[in-house]
């Protein structure tokens, strides 16, 4: 029986800009995004017939049919017109709810296994396109490294890599609603957006430093008197402790800050463990 174990990388958003609300309810975005090596694995094991089960090792995540990595297979399969029995073992190790696209990543991970499982022989615009119909961030991971994503997310160009750093991903104990912060997104009302073109440049010139001084992520602007107080806290902390920048990742609340060698990230690390469970220290992928 065919079994394949596949990684599933975060992303993090180096820059977030909501441009406008779209007639379909949903909105225009503009984001510079990149994988980063904090991964989930799935393994996926295929037989004849047409049942997806999910095991996982977080109690509080969906098994069935609503598990975003499920909802990727069925969409699969419409649109190849395969199906096969599929058991998928998912080990998380991405935070959920977190803005670390760690549930369109698993989906992406299920579409490029099921490719090859299938032998459906997909392009990866085939297969993004078929992950824009699981969720607005699924097309970037099917392709991930670094891209600009734009439209829903679906509209990507690919970038060079942020250059070699270490980044320290803190997640603070509370979850945001994706939806509720678009709802609280006021685009009169922000402060500051961010300059996509500069960290494009930075990017093309391999200037760590260039696209750390730019991070910015719009959805910082709305979050809670409390939220924000964390959020800022943990940024300080990252400043404070070397950080070349640091800023919230997609709707959050996970702060990550980008450090041009591993000593003083995971000097950074130490500190942060103090009060947060859920850090990481990590590099582009
Ligand atoms: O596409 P996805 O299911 O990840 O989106 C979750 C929610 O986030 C949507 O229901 C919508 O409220 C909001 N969203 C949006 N504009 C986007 C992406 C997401 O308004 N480009």
């Amino acid at each position: 029986m065919p079994v394949l174990t596949v990684p599933a990388y975060a992303k993090l958003n180096l820059t977030l800009d909501v441009v406008g609300k779209r007639p379909d309810g949903y909105h225009d975005m503009c984001m510079v995004m990149q994988s980063i090596g904090l991964e989930d694995e799935l393994t996926i094991e295929a037989a004849p017939g047409s049942g997806i089960t999910i095991h996982t090792n977080m109690s509080y995540l969906p098994g069935d049919g609503r598990n975003l990595a499920a909802v990727a297979a069925k969409r699969f399969f419409e649109a190849t017109g395969e199906s096969l029995n599929l058991s998928i073992d998912l080990r998380k190790r991405i935070p959920v709810c977190a803005g670390m696209g760690g549930g369109s990543s698993d989906a992406a991970a299920v579409l490029r296994a099921l490719n090859q499982l299938a032998g459906a022989d997909l392009s990866t615009d085939e297969l993004a396109a078929i992950g824009e119909r699981v969720g607005s961030d699924v097309p970037f991971c099917v392709l991930g490294g670094a891209a600009l994503a734009e439209g829903k997310g679906e509209r990507l160009t690919p970038l060079p890599p942020l250059p070699p750093c270490s980044i320290v991903v803190c997640k603070p104990p509370f979850s945001i609603s994706t939806p509720e912060l678009f709802g609280t997104l006021c685009l009169k009302k922000l402060r500051g957006r961010p300059d996509t073109p500069g960290v494009l440049a930075a990017l093309e010139a391999g200037d760590l430093t260039g696209v750390a001084r730019r991070l910015y992520n719009v959805f910082e602007d709305a979050l809670s008197p409390r939220q924000a107080r964390v959020v800022g806290e943990i940024k300080d902390t990252l400043i404070a402790e070397g950080a070349l920048g640091a800023c919230m990742s997609g709707t959050g609340p996970t702060v990550f800050g980008l450090f041009p060698s591993a000593v003083p990230a995971e000097a950074a690390a130490r500190v942060l463990r103090e009060e947060y469970r859920d850090v990481f220290v990590t590099g582009p992928v």
